[in-house]
């Protein structure tokens, strides 16, 4: 499976992703990694490991749609079977959505549908919740909205903060990504038809 990489960050998932490809029988290779910041820490990642790296940074006063269109064209040159948004900062427009021919999923930091959008663990404890995490879902025009694919769940902790929580929260994503990617890889989970809607790990 050939597997593009939006990123807008420091791009751990991404060397997780990275990592994880390695294995002889991981069924997925990473051939690019875009971004809309120039100075992206995932595209340092990416030109480390020669993958094709770019960034599609948004022009002044540029529509959303506009940007997407550039940064699709972009990457559909590395004829991607499969897109994975990791930390990529931005929200898809509709229109980029509707004229994109390759299943794209996204990584969030919480237990979708709790919380999507912004930081997810402040809210996550205000909210009092017991249980937090990560989540993999096909994304759809609505914001961290779409089918679900997988979960991760772990414990708040009485004396949890944020940054502590943020990087238990982060463990599990290096974790639930990879096998997810190689779960779509193996077939074991199906983007073409109605996605099931199954919280549950890929096995
Ligand atoms: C991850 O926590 C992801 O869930 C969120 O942004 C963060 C990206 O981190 N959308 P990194 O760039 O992969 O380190």
């Amino acid at each position: 499976l050939r597997v593009a990489v939006l990123a807008s960050g420091r791009g751990s998932n991404l060397a997780a992703l990275l990592a994880a490809s390695r294995a002889p029988d991981a069924g997925y290779r990473i051939v690019g990694v875009f971004s809309d910041q120039a100075d992206a820490g995932a595209l340092a990642l990416a030109r480390e490991a020669d993958i094709e790296a770019a960034a599609v940074t948004r022009r002044p006063d540029e529509p959303r749609a506009a940007h997407d269109a550039r940064l699709f064209a972009r990457v559909a040159e590395v004829q991607p079977n499969l897109i994975v948004c990791a930390g990529y900062m931005r929200i898809i427009s509709a229109e980029a959505l509707s004229q994109l021919a390759i299943p794209m999923i996204n990584l969030h930091p919480s237990l979708l549908p709790l919380h999507p959008g912004l930081d997810t663990h402040a809210r996550a404890l205000a909210a009092g919740d017991a249980q937090h995490g990560c989540s993999v879902h096909v994304v759809t025009a609505d914001l961290d909205a779409g089918p679900l694919l997988a979960q991760s769940r772990i414990a708040i902790e009485a004396d949890d903060t944020p940054e502590r929580l943020a990087a238990r929260v982060l463990a599990c994503e290096h974790r639930l990504l990879p096998a997810t990617v190689r779960a779509i890889a193996r077939g074991t989970l199906d983007l073409s038809g109605p996605v099931p809607h199954h919280g549950g790990v890929p096995l």
